[in-house]
């Protein structure tokens, strides 16, 4: 059996995935993915991921026990109760919470992957995890794979590019054929080498966070392999259990 295996460049593509019927790995380093894999580590109890403010704002109303996050121009918003910083994500704040999180490009690439059969998060915090469980589900369902590099705005972003290439080369290469993208993300993350921090700090969306004061995160991000969790969105929520178990 030959799986194909693709890398899409901006959330929007999402769309491409989902018409293809792949297993979907969501990849937005900085910082939804990161954020969201953090929250679950950390025992948050669920996450709903949406696009827009407004309507992060009424599902609040209708869970008031929510905490209620997430970024515009990666600041926290008026009257949230938490930002987009994974590291606000602790086990104090979430520990057996619900989550509403909105971010500028992150929760749309989720809104467009709803219905979708099988859809993980990833980043560098799982590369490894994430890798097999791709693995797992694309031989088990027989389905292609696609990674979304969620990008930024519209446009790549280098380290989801990157971390795609990541993710990819913890998959056994026989036994996928790859597209021109997902070559080149893997080409990407070989050329990277130890230079990934590097890198990452100088790619645009990370001077951007290191001018607003959260180079910190950009480290917090790249902790390549700090969880075996591979969070996965049914429906229209993110948990950390897996489709079997959700039947
Ligand atoms: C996004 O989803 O666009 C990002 O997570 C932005 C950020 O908060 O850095």
């Amino acid at each position: 059996m030959i799986i194909e295996v693709h890398v899409e460049l901006r959330a929007i593509d999402t769309i491409n995935a989902v018409r293809r019927g792949d297993v979907i790995a969501i990849v937005d380093v900085l910082r939804c993915s990161s954020t969201i894999i953090t929250a679950l580590v950390n025992g948050a109890s669920e996450i709903i991921p949406v696009s827009t403010v407004r309507k992060a704002r009424q599902i609040k109303q209708e869970h008031p026990n929510y905490l209620l996050a997430g970024e515009r121009k990666g600041f926290k918003l008026k009257s949230f109760d938490l930002g987009n910083s994974p590291k606000e994500f602790n086990q104090g704040r979430v520990c057996g919470r619900g989550i509403i999180l909105t971010t500028t490009d992150g929760t749309k690439a989720f809104e467009i992957a709803k219905n979708a059969k099988h859809v993980l998060v990833g980043g560098f915090l799982n590369a490894e995890a994430v890798g097999k469980r791709i693995h797992e589900i694309a031989f088990k369902y027989e389905c292609g794979v696609s990674l979304i590099a969620c990008g930024k705005k519209g446009k790549l972003s280098l380290e989801d590019f990157i971390c795609a290439g990541k993710i990819l080369d913890t998959m056994p290469a026989n036994e996928f054929t790859f597209s021109d993208s997902a070559r080149a993300a893997l080409l990407a993350f070989k050329g990277a080498g130890d230079k990934t921090l590097e890198l990452v700090r100088s790619c645009e969306h990370g001077k951007y966070l290191k001018k607003i004061g959260l180079m910190e995160d950009i480290r917090f991000c790249l902790r390549t392999d700090f969880s075996n969790e591979v969070p996965v969105l049914f429906e229209d929520r993110i948990t950390c259990l897996k489709r079997e178990d959700l039947k």
